[in-house]
């Protein structure tokens, strides 16, 4: 059944521990994720996200999750991942419970200004707001100085107390997609002074790639919603091209073995964000 999306982070905040955002791409990764939430016994967020937009429009993504999720058993959240100004009020019709909006690329002043306008429509409905501070470069993105993409501790306290949203997602050494080189270490003392300033609970993107025991440090410092894909997408395209390596399958055949190396993936991570096992609580 659909969750509140705000108290399922206040309990995970409570209960020292994260929940877990995945991107659905099609009927089978929603599959997957929703099979994986049942496994573990874990609420998931469902991410609407920026490659299926642009591939079926947000009212078919939006339509496609919640008829699969419907017949699933898993506490789930319909969330919109990195949403552009149009699209969060879109998604607010839609039926979306809980939105992100992305102005992480304006201008500080700009970004205040909208987010909060944001903030505004989106909770006049009920729905929470995530908002987005620094920048997350790519994985292929070369990058000189980390700290130029970094969250600001002071512009956080300021965006948050102005804003009035209900999470933040932070840049401290993340990326978008898994780095081929080794990762930046995350700057968990940021996530710290940023979470004693802000005081929400804080968003990390690009969870992909990351070692275990810097999640594990990042969810004591203060986050409490990890956002992955790549990770997941990639055990799904294993299943399928090892079917395939076998011969000229069907399709149907391909996508049930990635589904399934997806859903083991996917309790994976939840057992590793620690909410495997709060479902119902
Ligand atoms: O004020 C909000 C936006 O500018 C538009 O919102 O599309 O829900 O009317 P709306
Ligand atoms: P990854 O692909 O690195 O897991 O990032 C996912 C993400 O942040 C979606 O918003
Ligand atoms: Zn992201
Ligand atoms: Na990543």
């Amino acid at each position: 059944a659909q969750v509140d999306p705000k108290g399922l982070v206040e309990a995970a905040a409570a209960g020292g521990y994260a929940v877990g955002a995945f991107n659905m791409h099609n009927p089978e990764t929603t599959e997957a994720l929703l099979l994986g939430a049942e496994q573990a016994a874990s609420p998931v967020f469902l991410q609407v996200g920026r490659a299926l937009v642009p591939h079926v429009g947000l009212r078919k993504a939006y339509e496609m999750t919640r008829r699969i999720a419907e017949e699933s058993e898993a506490e789930y959240v319909i969330h919109l991942d990195h949403g552009p100004w149009d699209e969060v009020f879109e998604a607010i019709r839609l039926g979306f419970t809980s939105i992100m909006y992305d102005g992480a690329h304006l201008p500080f002043e700009e970004n205040i200004a909208t987010t909060r306008h944001v903030v505004e429509v989106a909770h006049s409905f009920g729905i929470p707001v995530e908002a987005e501070l620094g920048r997350i470069p790519d994985a292929d993105q070369p990058v000189d100085d980390w700290t130029a993409y970094y969250t600001d501790v002071a512009e956080a306290e300021r965006f948050v107390a102005e804003t009035g949203v209900d999470l933040l997602a932070v840049s401290v050494g993340i990326v978008h997609g898994v780095p081929l080189a080794d990762p930046q270490p995350l700057d968990i003392q940021r996530i710290k002074e940023i979470k004693a300033v802000t005081g929400v609970p804080l968003v990390l993107h690009g969870a992909s790639g990351v070692p275990d025991a810097e999640i594990t440090a990042a969810i004591d410092a203060g986050v409490h919603k990890f956002n992955a894909d790549t990770d997941l997408r990639h055990a799904f395209r294993a299943g399928i091209e090892d079917v395939w390596k076998q011969g000229d399958r069907q399709l149907e055949e391909a996508m049930a073995e990635g589904r399934r190396r997806m859903v083991a993936a996917t309790v994976g991570k939840m057992r590793v964000y620690g909410c495997a096992g709060t479902a119902g609580g």
